[in-house]
């Protein structure tokens, strides 16, 4: 079984989004998949409640612990769990990381989401974790983009070559239950997470 953590200081960068599309590709790979919802607001809990499917198995934190949860995954034969975490520095982001095999920094483009991932990257460093950084949120022909990849080099981690652009194909999927990938197959949103998920793939990061 692999895991992967999601993980961005700031809020609103698109973990719970990434999350899920991860996820959801991995099951349509023929994989079983599950998720550990961390974060209090429960975005992917309440997501999978909203989904037609009955897959992935969505586990929200609660009480129990994410060695709990992710034994629960382990008995179930699951090949990947995918673990969301909430925003800050909030200790279970700690825990996420350390006990995941390898994790995600999603960032935007823009100066103020940028300069939050320091403490992540740092974290990522320190912890020996192989990792990668994704920008997200990322406005149509902006030149904010090259900017970013420049700003992002410095932390010495490989970050996906694909960035994903702001579309609002990935909010009304969520509304549905549904990943890009599901509800709008064949679209340029749908084929971004795939090169994104293949790129994880090539990177051994899932
Ligand atoms: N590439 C994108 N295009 C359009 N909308 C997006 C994109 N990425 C995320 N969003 C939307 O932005 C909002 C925030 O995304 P999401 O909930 O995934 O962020 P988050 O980092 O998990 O936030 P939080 O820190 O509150 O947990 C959601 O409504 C989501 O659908
Ligand atoms: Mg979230």
């Amino acid at each position: 079984m692999r895991t992967i953590s999601v993980a961005s200081r700031k809020g609103g960068q698109g973990k719970s989004f990434l999350t899920r599309a991860i996820a959801v590709l991995a099951l349509m790979e023929g994989k079983s998949v599950g998720i550990i919802d961390t974060d209090p607001q429960g975005t992917v809990a309440l997501w999978s409640k909203r989904r037609p499917h009955d897959s992935p198995t969505v586990i929200a934190l609660g009480s129990g612990t994410i060695d709990g949860h992710m034994a629960t995954f382990r008995k179930a034969r699951a090949d990947l769990v995918a673990i969301d975490t909430p925003p800050n520095v909030a200790p279970i982001i700690n825990v996420a990381v350390t006990k995941s095999d390898s994790a995600l920094i999603v960032s935007g483009v823009y100066g103020e989401d940028l300069e939050q991932v320091a403490v992540l990257a740092t974290m990522m460093t320190k912890l020996k974790k192989p990792s990668a950084i994704i920008l997200n949120r990322v406005p149509q022909g902006a030149s904010a983009l090259r900017e970013a990849k420049n700003a992002l080099s410095t932390f010495r981690l490989p970050i996906c070559p694909v960035a994903i652009v702001q579309r609002v194909s990935h909010p009304y999927a969520s509304v549905d239950g549904l990943t890009a990938s599901e509800r709008e197959p064949g679209s340029k949103a749908a084929d971004e997470l795939a090169k994104m998920y293949a790129w994880l793939g090539k990177e051994g990061l899932i």
